[in-house]
């Protein structure tokens, strides 16, 4: 259960993840299938929908009908959940809590009882943050007296930890569930989607194994960390993986010129293209900095300004010569803010602030450095993408970018940079590496071709996940 999935409806990571791994874990042969909320988005684009069934669940004293249809997609089935607190009109995410709180508990309890429609008793419920959670809480209180779920296993996977699920508390009591009153979680948590699936579930994975053992920490564990410590013996970490085909330079259609690890001198043209696409000077001597990112607190994108004015004051000789490429929407003033460095460096830096795959794809095959200068990073795919298109990715020490990244040394194992305070500064000085690196054209190849031998393959992950749903099993 998801609250999206790719091709239907992606926001974020968690659409890349819901989207691949239910196809990865087809592919070894797991009964899976996917259950979504059927959102305006996924409404519009006239999906041949087959209708599956018709239910009702009560809600306060009346009952709410819930309406599922399915289609199958790459052999995996899909199943669309609609009903009245899944308004077609409303964004997946919106900034009313509450409609959002009353959509996915709609969503989770409706999504639950179709496996009892169908008849279809799953070995796991694998349920994903906050949106779902509740899925989780109320198959375990309903476990005892509800012989259907008896022998199901639920999994909760942790991609984003400080989304509660602010606004659910009446719904819990509209849909017949109890507030927990287990002593170990805080009180202020026990009527939170997020924290009751964590309470009840059998396991719960986090995106990485950095961020597994990082929730255990006050600073990560937005208040809860205390509470998930006792909880330690069933938390793990599995990275995410990405869709090898899809990003791939040797067949990107984005890319002036497509290239592999072997003909890495094929990538200037991408540079060049790159630079030519955002009008800034061809150069071939700059280092050019790429940024994918959404424009977030999470994602540190207000340390960048700084750290490129740090930068640009710094008398070195020679002055370290650079040019950036920023690519991301989200939080207006965050936009407004990274904007103004174009006037400032009207010959290096472009902020391009719309939603773009082409040119995140330039970016990824023609940039030198990617920047990915998270505050905390559950898993992050930036940098693995990054990695496969032989651009170096310079990222904070932190969750899923510390797990995958490989910070350099002369060693020969490195694959990227890494920096450890959330602060301009130590992004500056992580950036200065980082050119320094950049100057030994020979020993940055040996980084990019390291990157680009990585296995960040799905396959890879979705064993890992058989596996444990396996051990839950057991
Ligand atoms: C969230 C996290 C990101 C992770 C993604 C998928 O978006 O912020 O780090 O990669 O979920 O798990």
């Amino acid at each position: 259960m998801a609250a999206e999935a790719e091709p239907f409806v992606k926001v974020g990571g968690l659409g890349d993840v819901a989207g691949s791994l239910p196809l990865a874990l087809r592919r070894l042969s797991v009964d899976v299938r996917l259950v979504l909320p059927l959102h305006g988005v996924i409404r519009e684009q006239g999906l041949a929908l087959q209708p599956v069934c018709e239910f009702d669940i009560p809600y306060k004293k009346k009952n709410l009908l819930v309406k599922v249809s399915s289609l199958t997609w790459e052999g995996l089935v899909v199943y669309f959940v609609d009903g009245p607190l899944i308004p077609p009109d409303a964004p997946v995410y919106s900034r009313d809590h509450l409609a959002d709180a009353a959509k996915y508990a709609f969503f989770s309890i409706a999504a639950l009882r179709l496996a009892q429609e169908l008849g279809w008793q799953p070995d796991i419920l694998h349920a994903n943050d906050w949106h779902t959670a509740l899925a989780v809480y109320a198959m375990k209180q309903n476990q005892a007296n509800d012989p259907f779920f008896t022998n199901t296993c639920a999994v909760i996977g942790v991609h984003n930890l400080p989304y509660l699920g602010n606004g659910s508390k009446s719904l819990l009591n509209a849909f017949g569930l109890r507030p927990a009153a287990h002593p170990l979680l805080p009180k202020w948590a026990r009527t939170l989607p997020l924290p009751l699936g964590l309470l009840t579930a059998d396991r719960i994975v986090a995106v990485s194994p950095g961020y597994a053992r990082e929730i255990l920490t006050p600073q990560y564990g937005s208040g809860l960390d205390e509470f998930l410590r006792t909880r330690a013996d069933v938390i793990s970490g599995i990275l995410n993986g990405i869709d090898l085909e899809n990003w791939d330079p040797e067949t990107d259609p984005c890319l002036k010129k497509q290239y592999s690890a072997r003909s890495l001198d094929d990538r200037n043209a991408n540079r060049e293209a790159l630079q030519a696409e955002v009008n800034l000077p061809v150069d071939s001597k700059v280092t050019l900095m790429g940024m994918v990112n959404r424009m977030d607190y999470q994602k540190g994108m207000d340390l960048v300004p700084e750290a490129l004015i740090d930068l640009s004051r710094r008398s070195r000789k020679p002055p370290p010569e650079w040019q950036i490429v920023i690519l991301g929407t989200g939080d207006a003033e965050i936009e407004a803010h990274t904007k103004r460095l174009e006037t400032r460096f009207p010959s290096r830096v472009r902020v391009v602030t719309r939603f773009d795959p082409g040119l995140s794809r330039m970016i990824f095959g023609g940039a030198d450095l990617i920047i990915i200068p998270s505050r905390y990073e559950p898993c992050g795919l930036t940098q693995m993408i990054a990695m496969r298109y032989g651009c170096v990715p310079l990222g904070r020490s932190t969750g899923g970018l510390k797990d995958t990244i490989i910070d350099y040394d002369t060693t020969g194992e490195s694959t990227g940079f890494l920096f450890e305070e959330a602060a301009p500064q130590s992004l500056m000085d992580g950036m200065i590496r980082a050119f320094k690196a950049h100057r030994d054209r020979k020993a940055w190849r040996e980084l990019q071709q390291r990157g680009m031998a990585q296995d960040f393959s799905w396959n890879r992950s979705a064993a890992q996940y058989l596996k444990l749903y396996q051990e839950v099993l057991n």
